[in-house]
This record gives structure tokens, C-alpha cells and sequence, in this order.
């Protein structure tokens, strides 16, 4: 039977911590599905599609990461994939909180749904994507956070 996870966000942008969550996952699950959160408090710099591109030009050679956008309750999105399991990845212990909020919040919403926490590689601890956006605004070197295609795309927002 595949193992298939879903790792869900907002991803704007996806970072080189998020792609390490999302390699790492594949050595446990047999195909991660990207979800990525159409709408967002955080009102996002990038658009859904363009956020979704992004994700795909970086994982075009993987074919177990697959990438699609929800707009409801991840746990109805989870539902109708039938897919039980949510990947979140863990920074330090500040994000410990909201996360087992989350997790819990998900589990009363759907009991059947788990989720996986996979602690950062210690290079990563400190990317967040809000980060990574303000020292891209402010003509800093970002090469180390993220990919080169979001690198670019982060610099044409700002040309
Ligand atoms: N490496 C690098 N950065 C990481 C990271 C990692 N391993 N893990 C998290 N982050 C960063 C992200 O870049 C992001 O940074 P930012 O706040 O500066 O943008 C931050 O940590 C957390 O963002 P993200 O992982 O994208 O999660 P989110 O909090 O934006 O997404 C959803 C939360 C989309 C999963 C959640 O809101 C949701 O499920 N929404 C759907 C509606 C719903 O069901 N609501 C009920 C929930 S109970």
C-alpha cells in the first residue's frame, strides 16, 4: 500500500527549510502531496499559481512530490483525498505551541488525522519565508535560503 503525507502551508515562498522537510518525509512516506493554502492571513506576496510554479519547477524531477492548492479545511481537503497524515516540520520550540494547537484543532475536526512533526535540520532552524521576502526587498543575499528559481522570482517582484 503507498504512503502518501500531506505537508500543507501557504509556501510564499517555498524555502530550502521546506524542501528539506520535504526530502526528508520521503524517506518514511512513499509520496508527499503539497498543499498549498489558497487563501491566507498573511496576505501573500506571490500569487496561488505563482506560489504552486515554484513548487513544481523545484520538485519537476520528483516524481513523489506532488502539488496541489486547497481553499477550505485542510482537514476536508485531507478527507477528500483520503489521506490521514499531516507532515509539519518543527523549527524550535516557539513553533512546538501552535503546532500541537493545530494538530489537535485537526484531529477534533477529522479524529481519524495525525500529524507528523519532522524537527528542522539545524541549518535551517532560522529561515522563515517573511525572512527571506524582507531580505530579498532589501537587496540582501538570499542565495543560501532558497532555490535559484525562487531566487529569481523573488527579485523580479522587487525590479
Ligand atoms: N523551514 C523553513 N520555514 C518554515 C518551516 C521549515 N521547516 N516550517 C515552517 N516554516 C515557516 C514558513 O516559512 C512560515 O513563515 P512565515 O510565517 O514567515 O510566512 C511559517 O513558518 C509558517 O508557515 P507555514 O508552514 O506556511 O504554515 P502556515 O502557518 O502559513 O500554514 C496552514 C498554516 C495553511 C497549514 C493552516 O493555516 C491551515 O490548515 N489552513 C487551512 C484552514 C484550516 O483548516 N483552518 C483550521 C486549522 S485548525
Amino acid at each position: 500500500m503507498t504512503k502518501t503525507i500531506i505537508y500543507p502551508g501557504t509556501f510564499d515562498p517555498i524555502t530550502n527549510g521546506h524542501i528539506d522537510i520535504i526530502e526528508r518525509s520521503l524517506l518514511l512516506f512513499d509520496e508527499v502531496i503539497v498543499a498549498v493554502a489558497t487563501k491566507s492571513t498573511k496576505n501573500p506576496k506571490f500569487t496561488c499559481d505563482t506560489r504552486i510554479s515554484l513548487i513544481k519547477e523545484v520538485f519537476a524531477h520528483n516524481k513523489h512530490v506532488h502539488v496541489k492548492q486547497f481553499s477550505g479545511l485542510l482537514t476536508t481537503f485531507a478527507q477528500q483525498l483520503n489521506v490521514y497524515v499531516l507532515l509539519r516540520g518543527l523549527r524550535a520550540v516557539s513553533d512546538f505551541e501552535y503546532e500541537f494547537q493545530l494538530a489537535n484543532m485537526n484531529r477534533k475536526l477529522c479524529p481519524k488525522i495525525e500529524t507528523i512533526f519532522l524537527p528542522a535540520t539545524n541549518n535551517y532552524t532560522y529561515i522563515s519565508a517573511s525572512m527571506v521576502k524582507e531580505i530579498a526587498d532589501l537587496g540582501g543575499d538570499i542565495s543560501d535560503l532558497v532555490p535559484k528559481t525562487v531566487e529569481i522570482a523573488l527579485r523580479k517582484t522587487n525590479c
